[in-house]
Order: structure tokens, then C-alpha cells, then sequence
């Protein structure tokens, strides 16, 4: 695609065949089981070592040195491309590196048009390489189709980045409409995926060029890995995808990939945990007078409510909320939860909250934010898997908290 199209030095990260006989939870559960050779070992084993035998002189073996390809790190590419219906994918050492390598199919002139309200770290990533000129770029409301699709015809863009649901407001881009549209006016067309993971989501199938995962989220989900994926459907485009990260050496490391393949394997029992949790949350949010809005694609009142029924299974598990609160008691709700933990990050079994406005997009500028619709009053929950009633009395606590510092203050007021 790219006139700089490099040739390829290495063999893409995976070459797994999509075994279309088989759902998704089988397709996890038993990828590449029973397929050690050496010692019959059931579930494949992890390959640490940095570097592979050549057969004789001038003779290496499928894999030489692991920056460039590793039988483990393979595995997990292969599973992964199999439930997004790639051709293939490759697995990064971050989020941020895939979304990185997703932009080196970019040349200077080329268009990029994202949404504003995108993960903070793309947006600064993407702001930061237009400042060096590396491509230009556009941000649309892409979640408004109509208007968009309109842009997108007269901008031609190179690329169209899509974020559903997006972060943290959880706006629902229409894939299939906006891919239509991007793919007529000659775009790649980019879906990160991150937020619904492969069990509530398949870009692909929706029209989507490439999906983009930071693996650090649903799909190792247990908060102890970093990293992140690219999955291309097409196989030229995986090749040049392939090629980059070997070249700019951000391809996974052979643990992290072992660690995520497992928890792909349980993603899809995890995840209607997640998804269940967070209904019977958000409708609690819904009816509590100390929260204003709440933004929960799951929720009929949502403006993407029937796009994100019709595109994804399910509403996945992230919801944020507005406090009815002044910005001197969010600290105090924060303070007051117990299970909750302000953290960073998402997609673990634990749940997490956050305050985006001065956490994960705190690389945005007030304007920005504005712009995005981030206020400072907003927060971000990514619901676990703990049992709901004590998720619900957790958040009550949190309300009651601020009940309580208001009581104290009306008391202190009339002595
Ligand atoms: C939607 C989305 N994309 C990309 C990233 C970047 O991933 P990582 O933190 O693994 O680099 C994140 C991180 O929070 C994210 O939420």
C-alpha cells in the first residue's frame, strides 16, 4: 500500500488458518493445545529464549532471533487473529506501541481523521507526530455518522481511526456506516477495539482494515501485563505491519504473550460477568440523586443505544458518571470506596475507578477536554467481576460519604 512499502525480512507473526467450524470460546480455550511435538506437553509451552539454532551455515529455521519472531508470542497472535477474523496479527509490547505501528502506514501529506475524544495517549501520540509533520490529521464527532460521512467523502483521508465505545464517554461510532464510507473514499479504516474485546465486539466483520487492542485490558485481564496487538485482515497489510515492528523492534515480549494467551482463554466467561455487573451498576447510578448523567451504552436513553445493540454483544463493562457533586467532594466519594480502586487502566477483574480529567487523559489540554466533554466532576468505572451486591454497597458508601460531609458542614455552619 504504502510507497515506501518495504520488503518484508521476516515471516508475519502468525499464520493461522481462521478454523471457521468453531466458536470463539472453543477457539480460545484450545488454541494451540496439544500441539508441543517435544514432550507432549498440553498446553504450549512458554519459548523465553532470545535467540534460535540455525539448521547449518546459511540454513536458519522458521524463527531466528525473537525480536523478529517467537513461537510463544506466535501462539497468541494466532488465537487472537482468530476470534477479530484477521489474517493475522502482531503482538506489541504496549497499546501504545500497536497504535504507534498502526501509524507508520502514514506518509508525510497523508490525512488521519479520529474522533477528539479518543484514548488521551492517541490523542497525544497523534497530536505530536502531526507537530513533526509525520502526517496531518482531522478530529470529526464520529459518532454523528451522517455529518461525518459527509467530511470523509470531501477530505479523502488516508486512514479513519474509530474508537467504540469511546473513552471515557463512551460515545457509539457506527462501524459499518462509517467503514463504508471510509473504504469508498479509499481509507484504511482502524477500530480499537480495547474497551468491548473480541467477546463483545469483531471489527472486522463490521468492515474494519485493522483492529488495535492494548492486550493490557480485557484480554489479559488480570492487571499484570502490559501490552498490545494489531490485527489485520488483509495479509499484505499484516506483512507491512509485521515488518515495522520488527524493524522499530516494539513486538512482545515471549512472557507477556504466554500471560495474555491465558487470559484470552477466559475472556469470554469473564466478560458476561463484567457486562452483568455493570447493567445492575449503572441502573443503581441511573437513580441516585448525587449522580447527573450517566454515560452507559446499555442504557436506552444513550444515544448510541441501538447502534452499539445492532454492532456488539452486549455493553462491556466500563460506564462513566457526572457527580451531583462540587468538585471539593469528588475526593471525598473517592475516599470513602473500598473496592473500587482509583487506579488507572481497565479490563482487569478487579474493579478500578478513575478520574479522567486528571488521570488518564490529563495529556489533554483544558480545551481539549472541554471539547471531548470531560469535566471535573467526571469519573470513569471499570466494573470487575467481585460479586455485584458488594460493588453496589460500595458505591452507596461512596454517596453516603458525601451525604455525610454535607450534614457535618450544615452542623458546623449553625453553631
Ligand atoms: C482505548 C485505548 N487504546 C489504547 C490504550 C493504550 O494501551 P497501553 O496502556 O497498553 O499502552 C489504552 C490505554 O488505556 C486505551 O484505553
Amino acid at each position: 500500500m504504502s510507497k515506501l512499502k518495504p520488503k518484508p525480512k521476516t515471516q508475519p507473526q502468525s499464520d493461522h488458518k481462521p478454523e471457521k467450524k468453531h466458536r470463539q470460546e472453543t477457539l480460545v480455550a484450545r488454541y494451540g493445545v496439544n500441539t508441543d511435538d517435544s514432550h507432549g506437553a498440553v498446553i504450549p509451552p512458554l519459548h523465553l529464549s532470545s535467540t534460535f539454532a540455525f539448521k547449518k551455515f546459511g540454513q536458519k529455521g522458521r524463527y531466528d532471533y525473537t525480536r523478529s519472531g517467537n513461537p510463544t508470542r506466535d501462539q497468541f497472535a494466532g488465537a487472537l487473529a482468530a476470534v477479530e477474523n484477521g489474517s493475522g496479527a502482531v503482538i506489541t509490547s504496549s497499546g501504545m506501541s500497536a497504535v504507534h505501528l498502526v501509524t507508520q502506514l502514514l506518509q508525510p501529506g497523508d490525512l488521519l481523521i479520529a474522533a477528539h475524544d479518543c484514548y488521551g495517549g492517541c490523542h497525544r501520540l497523534f497530536s505530536a507526530a502531526v507537530r513533526k509533520k509525520s502526517f496531518d490529521l482531522q478530529w470529526l464527532p464520529l459518532w454523528e455518522t451522517q455529518l461525518s460521512a459527509e467530511k470523509i467523502r470531501a477530505l479523502k483521508p488516508r486512514m479513519v481511526w474509530i474508537e467504540t465505545p469511546s473513552n471515557p464517554l463512551l460515545r457509539i461510532t457506527d462501524v459499518q456506516a462509517i467503514a463504508q464510507t471510509a473504504n469508498e473514499a479509499g481509507a484504511l479504516v482502524v477500530v480499537d477495539n480495547t474497551f468491548m474485546s473480541p467477546a463483545g465486539q469483531q471489527p472486522i466483520g463490521l468492515g474494519a482494515d485493522i483492529v488495535v487492542h492494548s492486550t493490557t485490558k480485557y484480554i489479559n485481564g488480570h492487571s499484570d501485563v502490559v501490552g498490545g496487538a494489531v490485527i489485520a485482515k488483509d495479509p499484505a497489510l499484516l506483512e507491512e505491519l509485521s515488518w515495522w515492528a520488527n524493524c522499530l523492534g516494539l513486538t512482545g515480549s515471549p512472557f507477556d504473550s504466554f500471560q495474555a494467551l491465558r487470559g484470552l482463554r477466559t475472556l469470554s466467561v469473564r466478560y458476561q460477568q463484567h457486562q452483568q455487573n455493570a447493567i445492575a451498576i449503572a441502573a443503581l447510578l441511573k437513580t441516585s440523586e448525587l449522580v447527573d448523567k450517566v454515560y452507559f451504552p446499555g442504557l436506552t436513553q444513550h444515544p448510541g443505544h441501538e447502534t452499539a445493540a445492532r454492532q456488539q454483544q452486549g455493553f462491556g463493562a466500563m460506564i462513566s458518571f457526572e457527580l451531583a457533586a462540587s468538585e471539593e467532594e469528588v475526593p471525598v466519594f473517592l475516599e470513602a470506596l473500598q473496592l473500587f480502586t482509583l487506579a488507572e487502566s481497565l479490563g482487569g477483574v478487579e474493579s478500578l475507578v478513575a478520574h479522567p480529567a486528571s488521570m488518564t487523559h490529563a495529556a489533554m489540554s483544558q480545551r481539549d477536554q472541554d471539547a471531548a466533554g470531560i469535566t471535573a466532576r467526571l469519573l470513569r468505572l471499570s466494573v470487575g467481576i467481585e460479586h455485584v451486591e458488594d460493588l453496589i454497597a460500595d458505591l452507596e458508601g461512596g454517596f453516603a460519604a458525601i451525604i455525610r460531609q454535607r450534614q457535618g458542614a450544615q452542623v458546623r455552619g449553625v453553631a
